[in-house]
């Protein structure tokens, strides 16, 4: 049995594209996407899906005047596939306490930042402000706290002088592109374990599988 995957979406849906293409190279760790679905029905990455044969569904948040109602219909619309994970895959939306408990420990972000280094918006330009060196991108459980939850993995990239805030983007979002492939395989073949604040990598490693990448070393 795959494992079911539901991945929500928001934008242009380039992590989706990453998913899709590693799921048709048999690299997703057994697991199969049997739904996108948006908060806005513009979302570039639902064409992305429709294209590559996955059913789509829209929930749109402007439809509910309050937060709680969002939550329960997207929580509603999700559980209609009764996916064994959720993804968000630059879902650009806070999720309320009910609704992540009814996905508690079965649902992954990707942040673009090195947490627990810049948490929310802007980390791009946040992360040039402040002048680091290395910046990069991280997958992790999610959990009430917006950006907090257990990191399953990160991949760093070296941030240049001569770097904007799009050069930047541009450079961790490639990093995104196999890092969440990579956490999604990881957590469908049942390599993941959460003890405590932390994750665990079960099993075997080859070399190259933690390169530039730290699950639990
Ligand atoms: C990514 O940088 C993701 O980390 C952030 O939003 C962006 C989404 O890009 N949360 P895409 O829609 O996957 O192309």
């Amino acid at each position: 049995m795959p494992t079911r995957i539901t991945v929500l979406i928001s934008g242009r849906g380039s992590n989706l594209a990453a998913l899709l293409a590693a799921q048709a190279r048999g690299a997703l760790g057994g697991g199969r996407i049997v739904r996108v679905i948006a908060n806005l029905p513009h979302a570039g990455g639902l064409d992305i899906a429709t294209g590559s044969g996955v059913p789509t569904c829209v929930v749109d948040h402007r439809d509910y005047a309050q937060r709680a109602d969002f939550d329960a219909a997207l929580a509603d619309a999700i559980a209609a596939d009764a996916p064994d994970l959720v993804v968000l895959a630059g879902f650009m939306r806070v999720l309320g306490p009910a609704f992540i408990d009814r996905f508690a420990g079965r649902m992954l972000n990707i942040h673009p930042s090195l947490l627990p280094a810049f948490p929310g918006l802007h980390t791009h330009r946040r992360a040039l402000a402040e002048g680091v060196r290395v910046h990069g991108c991280t997958v992790h459980f999610v959990t009430a706290d917006v950006d907090v939850g257990p990191i399953v993995a990160q991949a760093a990239v070296p941030v240049h002088d001569a770097d904007d805030e799009t050069r930047l983007a541009a450079r961790v979002l490639a990093a995104e592109h196999v890092l969440l492939p990579k956490a999604v395989a990881w957590y469908c073949a049942g390599r993941l374990a959460i003890v405590g604040r932390r994750v665990h990598l079960m099993g075997d490693r080859v070399p190259h599988e933690t390169a530039l990448l730290s699950p639990d070393a």
